[in-house]
């Protein structure tokens, strides 16, 4: 299932994390699609703030890997931009099939550790404050999030 819409503002992508944020179980993958600047980032910052991590998210470019255990779910937020072209042997699906939500930016450089079922999220610059996001899943249990946001958006 897939819906695709417009977010003006930096708000409305966070928004858009919090209202998913209680909606996911452990082992729960989403895939994060799109350039630098797009808004991945600030959307994992939504997903934190309504799982009351009580942390601000950065982007973990430079550490490919932050954990927030503070909130009602355990949240990792993976950036994998730095792992183009390596053998990755780093025990990252011990987290990714953990018991945790797993938010993966540049997902395709770690193409061998997604797991069967997950979420895609793309965003796209439309120019200014303007994003186009489309959330897709491809599984049945994935599909009501992918419903929740096509109520609310
Ligand atoms: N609609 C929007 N959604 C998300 N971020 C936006 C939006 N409009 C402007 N921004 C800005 O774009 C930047 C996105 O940065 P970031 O989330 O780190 O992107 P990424 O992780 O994709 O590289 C932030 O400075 C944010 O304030
Ligand atoms: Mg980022």
């Amino acid at each position: 299932m897939k819906f695709t819409f417009t977010s003006s503002s930096k708000e409305q992508t966070r928004k858009l994390g919090a209202l998913i944020a209680p909606l996911f179980v452990p082992a729960d993958v989403v895939l994060l699609e799109g350039d630098l600047g797009a808004g991945k980032t600030t959307l994992v910052g939504g997903v934190a703030e309504a799982l009351k991590v009580n942390e601000d998210v950065i982007s973990p470019t430079f550490n490919i890997m932050k954990c927030y255990f503070k909130g009602t779910l355990p949240l990792y937020h993976i950036d994998a931009y730095r792992l183009e072209g390596q053998n990755i042997e780093l025990g990252l699906e011990e987290f990714i099939e953990g018991n945790g939500v797993t938010f993966i930016e540049w997902p395709q450089y770690i193409e061998p550790l997604w797991p069967d079922e997950y979420l895609v999220i793309s965003l796209t610059h439309k120019g200014g404050d303007s994003r186009e996001i489309t959330i897709e899943s491809n599984c049945p249990r994935l599909d009501k999030i992918v419903e929740t946001v096509k109520e609310a958006f």
